[in-house]
C-alpha cells in the first residue's frame, strides 16, 4: 500500500531528510490542504458502457504512455536512495510511466539518460547564470529527454519553517553534480544556480530555441496566466503549487485545474499536481480535463524503501487503482472522460 511506505519512509530517513521532503512552506496551510481539495469532488458515473477493456493509457506531446501517472520533478533522490534518480526513472519506466527530472537531480543527466526505461522530460529552473541553464536543457535533450518543464513558481525558494538550513546540508558533489562542470574555476557555484527573479514569458521561446524540445510552463494557478505562456510559446501547462512549498495559502491545484482547463480550451496539454494519491484523484483530475497528473512524495517515499523495484511497484498500485475506478464510473478509456462526470460538493 502506498500509505505503508509514508511510515518506512519516516523511519529509514534521516530526520532532516524527511522534514526537507515532507515540509510545506508557512503555516503549510496550502500543504494540508491539497488532499482533501481532491476528495471536495463527486463522481457522476456512467452505466451501460463496455468497460471490460479498461485502458489507461494518455498520449503527452506525442508520446504514447501506459500509465497517466508522471513522476513529479523532485530534488536530490539521493538523499533517499544511494542510486538517486538513476532508481527513480528505471523503477518510472518499468510501470509505463513518463518521469521529469529536476534541475536539482543528484545524479548527472547522462547516467539518468542510461538508466532511463521509458521517457523522461528535463525539469529546467533559470538559474542566475542562463548559460548554465542553457548548457543543461542542451545536455538533457542529448542525454535523451524529450521536452522541458520549465517551473515558474520559485523566484525564491518558499520558506520552509522545518528545514531552515537543511539545503546548505546537501554535499556539494550532490548539489553540484550537474553544474560543476559549467562552473569557471572559483565562482561560487551555488549563487550562480539560484533561481532567477526576473524573468518574463520570454524565457519559454528561448528554451524552446536552445533545446529544440516542447516547453510546459509548471507552476501556473490561473487560467490568464495559462494563456500568456502558451502565447509565448508554451506547448502547455502544469498546474502546481509545488506542492505547498512555494506560495502558502495559494489555491488547492484542484481547486484551480477546471480555470486553467476552460482557458487553455484544447489547445495544449494541461498537467496537474499536489496531493495526488489515488487513482479517485487521477480520476477527477482527468475528469476535470487534466491530461496527466504528477505524483511527488509518495515516490520518494517508495525510492526511500525499496529503491527502483518499489517505484516500480508504487505507480502500478496507482494505475491499477485508477484503473477499477475507472470501469466502476463507466469509462473505459481515460478519453471517455470529461467534465461531466465531475461536480464539487
Ligand atoms: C519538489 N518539487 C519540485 N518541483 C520542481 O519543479 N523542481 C524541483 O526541484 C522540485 N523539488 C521538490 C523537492 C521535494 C522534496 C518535493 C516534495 C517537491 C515540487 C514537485 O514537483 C511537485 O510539484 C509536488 O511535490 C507535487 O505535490 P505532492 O505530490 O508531493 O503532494
Amino acid at each position: 500500500m502506498l500509505a505503508d511506505h509514508v511510515d518506512s519512509a519516516r523511519s529509514a530517513l534521516p530526520p532532516a531528510v524527511w522534514d526537507y521532503y515532507s515540509a510545506g512552506s508557512g503555516e503549510e496551510t496550502t500543504l494540508a490542504e491539497a488532499e482533501a481539495a481532491w476528495r471536495s469532488y463527486r463522481l457522476r458515473p456512467r452505466v451501460l458502457h463496455d468497460v471490460s477493456d479498461v485502458d489507461t493509457g494518455v498520449t503527452l506531446l506525442g508520446t504514447r504512455v501506459a500509465s497517466p501517472f508522471v513522476v513529479a520533478p523532485m530534488a536530490f533522490h539521493a538523499l533517499a536512495h544511494p542510486d538517486g534518480e538513476c532508481a527513480t526513472v528505471a523503477g518510472a519506466g518499468a510501470a509505463g510511466s513518463l518521469t521529469v527530472v529536476s534541475t536539482r537531480a543528484s545524479r548527472t543527466l547522462e547516467d539518468i539518460g542510461a538508466a532511463a526505461t521509458g521517457p523522461w522530460w528535463f525539469q529546467a529552473y533559470v538559474m542566475r547564470d542562463r548559460g548554465l541553464t542553457e548548457a543543461l536543457v542542451q545536455r538533457a535533450a542529448a542525454a535523451g529527454a524529450t521536452a522541458v518543464v520549465l517551473t515558474v513558481d520559485t523566484p525564491y525558494v518558499g520558506r520552509k519553517h522545518k528545514v531552515a538550513g537543511v539545503r546548505f546540508a546537501v554535499p556539494d558533489d550532490e548539489y553540484l553534480v550537474n553544474l560543476a562542470q559549467h562552473l569557471l574555476p572559483g565562482a561560487v557555484g551555488r549563487e550562480a544556480a539560484e533561481q532567477d527573479p526576473s524573468i518574463t514569458p520570454d524565457v519559454i521561446g528561448r528554451l524552446a530555441d536552445v533545446g529544440g524540445l516542447p516547453v510546459l510552463v509548471k507552476g501556473v494557478l490561473r487560467g490568464d496566466e495559462a494563456v500568456r505562456c502558451l502565447d509565448a510559446g508554451a506547448a502547455g501547462v502544469v498546474v502546481s503549487n509545488h506542492g505547498g512549498r512555494q506560495l502558502d495559502r495559494g489555491v488547492p491545484s484542484a481547486l484551480a485545474l477546471p480555470d486553467v482547463v476552460q482557458a487553455v480550451a484544447g489547445h495544449a496539454p494541461v498537467l496537474v499536481d499536489g496531493g495526488i494519491r489515488t487513482g479517485l484523484d487521477a480520476l477527477v483530475a482527468l475528469g476535470l480535463g487534466a491530461d496527466a497528473v504528477l505524483v511527488g512524495r509518495p515516490l520518494l517515499w517508495a525510492l526511500a524503501t525499496g529503491g527502483a523495484g518499489a517505484v516500480t511497484a508504487a505507480l502500478d498500485e496507482l494505475t491499477a487503482d485508477l484503473r477499477h475506478v475507472l470501469a466502476v464510473a463507466g469509462a473505459a478509456r481515460t478519453a471517455d472522460l470529461d467534465p461531466s462526470m465531475v461536480i464539487r460538493l
